[in-house]
């Protein structure tokens, strides 16, 4: 399905994006993984590998101002021209408002919205320029896209995670920004909004013992036992499907919206959510 398409996926060393880019390389892409850690990044690409794809790890923060243009550089070098960015890159440090840090509300805009809008601008010339010359010569033009990864929390507020609720809205107002100053160019801009999807964003902080390190300080990842008990509490009332996604599945979502089945679809923000809150 992305035969000669080359896919660029930030945080794809584990969770949601390592899933989505095994999947893309399946279906023919040739995949540039990134993530924060480098290990878990050249994990990723060297499965793709194995199975047959075609991958490169490039470890970095999306958050560093010089990187996305070090990214895009980094993926035309390898493999001549980029069709599709995926802004997956994110965590979260929750907190209520009224106990919030400027710290704490800063870095998840900072990776939630900034480093999209960034990474967006610097794939601006690989996705513009080839889809304006498309245009000129009165082709067709090539599958061109962006999908931005955002959340429930952004849709609908949650408690805890006024920095992500923002971050997370925040990206969908430059989703549809981009789908109307590049639809022109034929080149699409989705968003996916995940629910509630089983990575280690959402397992007991207390038993997983995962962190990220920001700016120098750990940040403990996952959500408290009790939060978690009410998300797994009545879950076949709140979720039509009855359980959390897989990684895989939630994919299934950014895959969907890329691909050239969706290639009348701009614009528009796909609930990955198993049908929690119609
Ligand atoms: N898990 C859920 O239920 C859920 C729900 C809604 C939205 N999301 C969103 O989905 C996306 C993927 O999350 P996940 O659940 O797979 O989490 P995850 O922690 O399994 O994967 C996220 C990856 O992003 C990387 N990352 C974080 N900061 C980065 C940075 N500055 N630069 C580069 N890489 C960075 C991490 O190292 C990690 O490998 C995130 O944007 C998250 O907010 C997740």
């Amino acid at each position: 399905m992305f035969t000669n398409q080359t896919v660029i996926i930030t945080g794809a060393g584990r969770g949601i994006g390592a899933a989505a880019a095994r999947i893309f390389g399946e279906q023919g892409a040739a995949v540039v993984v990134n993530d924060l850690n480098a290990e878990p990044a050249e994990e990723t690409a060297h499965a793709i590998i194995q199975a047959g794809g075609r991958a490169i790890a490039v470890p970095g923060s999306v958050t560093d101002p010089a990187f996305p243009e070090a990214l895009m550089r980094a993926a035309a070098d390898a493999f001549g021209s980029i069709h599709i960015l995926v802004n997956n890159a994110g965590y979260t440090w929750d907190g209520m408002i009224h106990k919030m840090t400027d710290e704490q509300w800063q870095a998840i805009l900072d990776v939630h919205a900034t480093a999209p809008f960034r990474m967006i601008r610097a794939v601006a010339p690989f996705l513009r320029e080839p889809a304006q010359a498309e245009k000129e010569a009165g082709q067709p033009f090539g599958n061109r896209c962006v999908v931005n990864v955002s959340s429930t929390s952004g849709l609908h507020g949650n408690i805890g995670q006024g920095n992500y609720a923002t971050g997370k809205m925040g990206v969908v107002g430059l989703t549809k920004t981009i789908a109307k100053e590049w639809g022109y160019l034929g080149i699409r801009c989705n968003a996916v909004a995940f629910g509630y999807i089983d990575t280690r964003l959402t397992r007991t902080k207390e038993v997983q013992e995962e962190a990220i390190e920001v700016g120098g300080q750990e940040i403990v990842l996952g959500i408290p036992q009790k939060v978690r008990a009410l998300l797994d509490a009545n879950i076949e009332q709140r979720i039509p499907l009855g359980r959390a996604a897989t990684p895989e599945e939630a994919a299934g979502g950014i895959v969907l919206m890329a691909s050239p089945m969706a290639r009348y679809i701009t614009g528009h923000v796909l609930e990955v959510t198993g049908g929690m809150g119609i």
